[in-house]
């Protein structure tokens, strides 16, 4: 049993560049509005981002720093959540390599976000291979009921539970049992249309973006191809800035207005571009504000990291001293332990 009051929450990023819309839309908003209510541990997981750019560590180094300000920007709260850098805690390490003992290889090998990511690259190394288990890891370390994650995510909560009940059973009761929060939109499509908005594609909207570059974006995404003219009957389906409506219009009923509209040739592919670039404008206002102030003010973004890790490593250590004595790896410096070896030899 968690001996704090709130529910605690694990969840994190790898810090691979800055943040875009769809981490806004598939994690941040969702973590804003829990960081009130749960105890939260926000994790930058520079050491599961090596699996991915272990010859370019210098972009990892960047976006540590860029991730922190992305978040403070976004409005999460460093006096009532905790924010850590992974590789500034080593226990992670150490439990994974600890879990890695009772995990059959198989287990990871049916790992389905493990599996498509091996097909397309082939040869990967074996940080890589157990990044689902440092997952793993990171969640039972700070012994997290929740883990808020994309849906993509879901098979890593699962191994979770399975290798969390194992060391229950073998050992001792010590991990309670998380379970996965999935966010509202779990995929925000690219500006381009394509699935996912991701760097390597470019075709995302930054947090950082200025009001003039959102415009730019938003006037580049496509609409509906069959419509030339803005009083043909257009098509709602498909059309990425109605996705991106959907995803961020609060008003349903006047959008359901607007759709109509649309679709019996009665708004232009202008307008509606304008009505979501100032959207996202207002959108992002505040957070541009707060990271002008958090730029003008670079320790309080130390802060966050340098407090938020403490933080979390005296729960690491706890935890860590707690698994080591379920497994019985501990007490070797104790001197009753060599007089009862003393006592045997002389049998
Ligand atoms: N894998 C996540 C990402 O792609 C980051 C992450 C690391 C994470 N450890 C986690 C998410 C534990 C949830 C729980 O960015």
């Amino acid at each position: 049993m968690n001996m704090h009051q709130k529910k605690r929450i694990l969840t994190g990023m790898r810090p691979t560049g800055k943040l875009h819309l769809g981490h806004y839309v598939g994690a941040l908003e969702n973590w804003i509005k829990l960081q009130d209510n749960y105890d939260c541990y926000f994790l930058i997981s520079d050491y599961q981002a090596l699996g991915d750019y272990s010859e370019d560590v210098s972009k990892i180094r960047n976006s540590v720093i860029e991730v922190a300000l992305d978040w403070l920007s976004v409005g999460l709260d460093p006096k009532s959540t905790t924010f850590v850098i992974q590789s500034y805690i080593p226990e992670y390490a150490e439990l994974s390599m600890l879990l890695s003992m009772i995990t059959p290889k198989s287990m990871i090998d049916r790992n389905p976000t493990l599996k498509s990511e091996m097909e397309r690259q082939k040869n990967v190394s074996l940080g890589f291979y157990n990044y689902p288990l440092s997952q793993v890891a990171d969640i039972l370390l700070s012994k997290a009921d929740l883990v808020p994650v994309g849906e993509d995510q879901l098979p890593h909560i699962e191994l979770t539970r399975e290798i969390a009940r194992k060391f229950n059973r073998i050992y001792k009761d010590i991990f309670p049992m998380p379970e996965a929060l999935v966010g509202r939109v779990p995929r925000l499509v690219g500006i381009d249309g394509r699935a996912k908005m991701s760097k390597s594609l470019g075709n995302c909207i930054y947090l950082s973006d200025s009001e003039k570059t959102v415009k730019q974006k938003v006037n580049k995404m496509y609409t509906d191809p069959t419509r030339a003219k803005a009083t043909d009957p257009g098509h709602v389906e498909g059309n990425v800035v109605f996705t991106y409506l959907d995803a961020f219009y609060s008003d349903k009923k006047e959008l359901e207005n607007l759709k109509k509209k649309y679709t019996q040739g009665k708004v232009g592919d202008v307008e509606i571009k304008n009505i979501l670039s100032d959207l996202l404008n207002d959108l992002l206002k505040p957070i541009r504000e707060r990271r002008k102030f958090y730029l003008d003010n670079p320790e309080k973004v130390r802060d966050a990291l340098v407090e938020g890790t403490l933080r979390a490593k005296k729960v690491a250590q706890e935890t860590i001293l707690e698994v080591r004595k379920a497994m019985n790896i501990t007490g070797y410096e104790d001197i009753n332990n060599i007089r009862i070896m003393n006592t045997l030899d002389n049998k």
